[in-house]
């Protein structure tokens, strides 16, 4: 890239505007954006597929409709964020077949498996929690089509949050079996939830540059903390307990200190081998395959248009 194109990019970046689809940008920049939005995407259509588990199992009626328009709700932001990403020369087809053939990833979250009915209200609560926190920062990123999807996806989201919360609250008030198992699932979820952010500062790669065009607002290890320090008191006030030791308050910092997440774990899960990555790209897979004929038949019915025009 000529660096003068590239000084007078960095300057508008510096101004706090908002880069459009038409003008001109870094390659490094566009290829950064496709791997980030395409990634945040394929996460909120993966991101279904646990909480799809339990639509049919919801134990009444209300939390049966509830849960429904939330994965719906998943869906449409898969939707937006392609749409954000096709703004930068990607089709939605590319973007899917470099899922498929594991070229691009999708968040690490989604590959652990919903066990019971509390896992749905530990995946609002903290799942939805930590995509909030890193999205809400994400409505100030630089690139308006991916600024302006955050808006209302964060809006969404926050409903979400609370829907887990509440499902939370009604398992930590109810039997001991209830709160055996709101307690199970934060034992299961808490650390997973921790890996959402990614890994800490000083081994991710793109953070830096990220930062510097404002694609990402946040550190990882900066919304990891923000998360933690937001949840410590929400999970007191269920009175359930967070399954770290080390958890302690740090006066000087005006956080909470706590054990980092195994990010061996969280490297292999990366790699394929997580609980139900196998499972979840099946899923992708067979969805794919079994839309064919709505494609096929798309394709072919423009072609007979365009016949039809040219005629
Ligand atoms: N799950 C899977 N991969 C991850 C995760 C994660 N939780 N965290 C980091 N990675 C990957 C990165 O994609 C990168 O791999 P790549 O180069 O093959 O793409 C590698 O680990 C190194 O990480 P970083 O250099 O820190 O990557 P990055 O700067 O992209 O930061 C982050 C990662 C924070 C997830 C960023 O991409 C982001 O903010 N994305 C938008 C939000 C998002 O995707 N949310 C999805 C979950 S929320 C939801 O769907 C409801």
């Amino acid at each position: 890239d000529d660096p003068a194109l590239l000084a007078a990019f960095q300057a508008r970046i510096d101004a706090g505007e908002k880069i459009e689809p038409k003008d001109w940008m870094p390659q490094g920049y566009r290829k950064t954006l496709i791997r980030q939005i395409g990634q945040h995407a394929h996460s909120e259509i993966v991101g279904q597929l646990p909480e799809g588990n339990w639509i049919t199992r919801a134990p009444t009626l209300e939390r049966k409709a509830i849960l429904l328009a939330k994965v719906q709700d998943e869906a449409g932001h898969g939707l937006y964020l392609y749409c954000a990403a096709e703004t930068l020369g990607v089709s939605r087809d590319e973007l899917t077949e470099m899922l498929l053939d594991g070229r691009m990833k999708y968040s690490s979250i989604f590959n652990y498996p919903t066990l019971t009915w509390a896992d749905i209200g530990a995946v609002g609560w903290l799942v939805d929690g930590a995509a909030i926190m890193n999205q809400v920062p994400l409505q100030r990123t630089s690139f308006g089509p991916y600024s302006r999807a955050m808006i209302r996806i964060c809006k969404e989201e926050s409903f979400h949050q609370r829907q887990g919360y509440d499902i939370m609250m009604k398992m930590a008030q109810g039997t001991e079996a209830q709160k055996r198992m709101a307690q199970d699932a934060l034992n299961r979820f808490w650390y997973p939830s921790l890996m959402m952010f990614g890994p800490s500062d000083a081994e991710s790669v793109h953070s830096a540059q990220s930062m510097a065009w404002k694609i990402k607002i946040d550190s990882n290890d900066g919304l990891r903390q923000k998360f933690v320090d937001q949840t410590v008191p929400q999970a007191k006030y269920l009175g359930l307990t967070i399954p770290d030791d080390n958890l302690t308050w740090n006066e000087d910092k005006q956080g909470w200190d706590f054990s980092e997440p195994d990010w061996t774990e969280f490297f292999n899960v990366l790699k394929g081998n997580g609980p139900c990555n196998h499972e979840r790209m099946e899923a992708r897979n067979k969805a794919w395959d079994d839309g064919a004929w709505v494609r096929d038949g798309l394709l072919a019915h423009a072609e007979k248009k365009r016949a039809a025009r040219v005629a």
